[in-house]
């Protein structure tokens, strides 16, 4: 029987609106976030929050900001300089008397990446309190406000959990479209938090293609789910998923605009749970592997809000979905399987079961659909989180400007990639003496594992435009951080979705 789980995005509204909309995770009752836009706070918001510059500047004298202080006194007795994430707590007196609380909170140059940060300092200070009024600057990015902020009120809870963010966020001021582009953006990386927080007794494979399709309802995509029994020739997916009790599956999801510019394949790491399978993993590596199918979380996610923001490119998601798990009939180091297309693979580790899975989906990609631009999401090796910590994702590409455009779009939304080399004279480690390919390094040195991997899953991408994201690091956060909570953090979703609505055309070079 499914637990009982509470996943909780702040309410977002509007002054002009009532409420906003449902998260399209129903199934685990879902609070929505309410946005309020209007003129002034509410005369009865007990906590208001109102920006403030770099500077000796003062905010705009209003009947509600009168404080026995004057405010811009206080700013300066507190040394507050209106740098992102300062938040300082000023009493102030309430129409018809009473107390409210005001935070004034710093918005540093206004850029992008300021206010999520600003938003996201504003949204904590109000933790546990049922509602807060954020007045909008009038300069800057606001729907980056909006998406800070919401996402850093984000929580997910099963029966009484600790965490309890606020309840409601309400905007005041701003324009209505920003906040609602921030607050879209906030609501598809919240699901991808979801998918990836829910433990894995209740996320078999079966349950991500549920999720899936009721995303697809929700959001104009078609869907297509290969069950196990019509997987015969994706001999990877299979095989990861042969010793669990809960049968694999291959999700796809199609975008498809009018006049599309370009064709672009999302493929997603879709790993229920990751115990290593008969290459076991020890207790303490094994503990965070129900978040091993964030990649998968990240394209459903992602393709969640392309008609939302009217995405020019025609996107097709493939989620690759099994448990890597071990039982008499799990697949067995020194096996060789076939993956799509009919290359084979001797799997000397079913730990390094991700490009496996992965290998089968690129593999049909590329023979069946066409694309101009193939982009996987994984999380794929422990070495990319060593190399770059839990900041940044690894970035491998075989096109220029598609790197460059990934980089970019990480860049402006706050989540950050680093290029890495594809290292031509590594590709021997993955010679096999019995098949085409070994799926690790044969000497088994762990050495650049991160690299080594990309260079797998290289093979099976048919020479096309194709970039992988390694993001074993950042998808997962083990403290709240800025607008990043602790669990699932979505790492991809806003950039894949940067990436795919603002790609004036998938530029390639090669
Ligand atoms: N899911 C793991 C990678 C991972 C590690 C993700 C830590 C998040 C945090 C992946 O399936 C795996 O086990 N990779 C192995 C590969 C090795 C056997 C070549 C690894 O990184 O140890
Ligand atoms: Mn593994
Ligand atoms: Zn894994």
């Amino acid at each position: 029987m499914p637990i009982e789980t509470t996943p909780v995005l702040a309410d977002a509204h509007s002054a002009h609106r009532a409420h906003g909309a449902q998260s399209p995770q129903s199934a685990h009752g879902a609070q929505g976030t309410h946005g309020a836009y209007g003129a002034g706070p509410a005369p009865d918001a007990d906590l208001v929050a109102v920006p403030f510059g770099p500077g000796p500047t003062a905010p705009a004298p209003a009947p509600w900001l009168e404080s026995p202080v004057p405010v811009d006194a206080l700013l300066a007795h507190y040394e507050a300089k209106g740098e992102p994430g300062e938040v300082v707590e000023v009493p102030t007196v309430r129409d018809g008397g009473g107390v409210r609380r005001v935070l004034f909170y710093g918005v540093g140059d206004g850029s992008a990446a300021a206010l999520r940060k600003a938003g996201a300092a504003v949204a904590r200070r109000a933790k546990g309190r049922a509602s807060l009024s954020v007045v909008v600057p009038s300069e800057g990015d606001v729907a980056a406000l909006a998406e800070g902020a919401l996402l850093a009120a984000y929580a997910f809870t099963v029966g009484n959990g600790r965490s309890k963010p606020v309840g409601e966020i309400v905007f005041v001021g701003g324009d209505e479209r920003d906040l609602k582009r921030g607050e879209a953006v906030a609501r598809a990386a919240a699901l991808a938090r979801d998918l990836v927080n829910t433990p894995s007794s209740v996320k078999t494979p079966a349950w991500l293609a549920e999720q899936a399709k009721a995303v697809a309802a929700g959001s104009g995509l078609d869907v297509r789910v290969w069950e196990e029994s019509e997987l015969g020739e994706f001999g990877g997916i299979r095989a990861v998923g042969q010793g669990s009790i809960s049968p694999p599956c291959l999700v796809q999801l199609s975008y498809t605009p009018d006049n599309p510019r370009a064709h672009v394949v999302l493929v997603g790491k879709g790993i229920t749970f990751d115990t290593g399978g008969l290459s076991l993993k020890p207790t303490e590596g094994m503990k965070a592997m129900k978040t091993d199918m964030a990649g998968g979380a990240a394209v459903i996610a992602a393709m969640s809000a392309l008609a939302a923001f009217d995405a020019p490119v025609r996107v097709t998601g493939l989620v690759a979905c099994a448990e890597n798990s071990i039982s008499g009939s799990a697949q067995r180091p020194g096996d060789v399987i076939t993956q799509y297309g009919g290359r084979t693979v001797e799997v000397l580790n079913t730990d390094a079961e991700g490009r496996l899975v992965l290998a089968d989906a690129l593999a049909y990609a590329h023979a069946e659909l066409d694309p101009d631009v193939v982009i996987d999401v994984a999380t794929l090796t422990g070495a990319a989180k060593v190399a770059l910590g839990v900041n940044l994702g690894a970035l491998y590409a075989t096109d220029e400007s598609l790197a460059a455009d990934l980089v970019a779009a990480g860049e402006a939304g706050g989540e950050r990639l680093w290029r890495m080399p594809l290292v031509e004279d590594y590709r021997a480690m993955l010679d096999s003496d019995v098949a085409d390919l070994a799926n690790v390094d044969r000497r088994m040195s762990g050495a650049a594992g991160s690299i080594a991997a990309a260079l797998f899953l290289r093979e099976f991408t048919g020479g096309r435009p194709w970039a992988h994201l390694d993001i074993a690091g950042p998808a997962r956060a083990a403290s709240d951080e800025g607008e990043i909570t602790k669990g699932g953090t979505g790492f991809g979703v806003r950039l894949l979705l940067r990436y795919l609505t603002t790609a004036s055309r998938a530029r390639t070079t090669t």
